[in-house]
């Protein structure tokens, strides 16, 4: 059984879907911890772990945006509390590049240390904020080779998705160990 710490209930309820399917389980631990402002998701996961009981896993998630040279990216929450979805469709009026790419960084606090599980996945803004389901940039993010934002289509979501990928990461670690 593991821990995630989390006040996200959304990335919860994405986590113990993935994780079910290796047969994990995992209990929510409903509290914020000290997001640092670094460079990199990873430093704020890393930093984040610190003293936390091994067991413990927290995950950091960041939408980076090709034209805006990797922005939000680290300072994704901060810009989806303040401009939001309306605001970055706004900043990409009229620019063609659409691409960005969804990165999570899943870290696992255990006897020995840190680990570290990354997962990313490429895909570009719509046009408009499409779908009602998943939270935060889910409606204006469309995964490559799809034509349903992650908001249109959650089921899909749980099979591709950069939390997927991180969350698959570490049950490999721990199914390997
Ligand atoms: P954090 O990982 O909680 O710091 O998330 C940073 C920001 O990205 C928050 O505003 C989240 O709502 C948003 N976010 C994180 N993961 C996802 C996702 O899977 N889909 C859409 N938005 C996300």
């Amino acid at each position: 059984m593991l821990h995630f710490r989390t006040t996200n209930l959304h990335k919860f309820r994405e986590a113990e879907a993935i994780l079910s399917k290796h047969n994990i389980r995992v209990a929510l631990l409903q509290e914020a911890y000290r997001e640092v402002q670094a460079d990199t998701l990873e430093e704020v996961v890393q930093e984040a772990l610190l003293g936390l009981e091994p067991g413990t896993f927290i995950e950091d998630a960041g939408l980076f945006i090709d034209a805006l040279k990797g922005f939000p990216g680290v300072y994704s929450s901060y810009v989806q509390r303040t401009i939001g979805n309306k605001g970055i469709l706004r900043l990409l009026e009229g620019v063609e590049n659409r691409g960005a790419a969804f990165e999570s960084v899943v870290g696992l606090m255990t006897e020995g240390g840190q680990k570290i599980f990354k997962g990313r996945v490429r895909g570009s803004i719509s046009q408009e904020a499409k779908g009602e389901g998943g939270f935060g940039y889910d409606p204006i993010f469309t995964p490559a080779g799809h034509n349903k934002t992650f908001a249109e289509d959650a089921r899909r979501k749980n099979e591709i998705s950069h939390r997927k990928l991180a969350l698959e990461r570490l049950a490999d670690y721990l199914g390997g160990r």
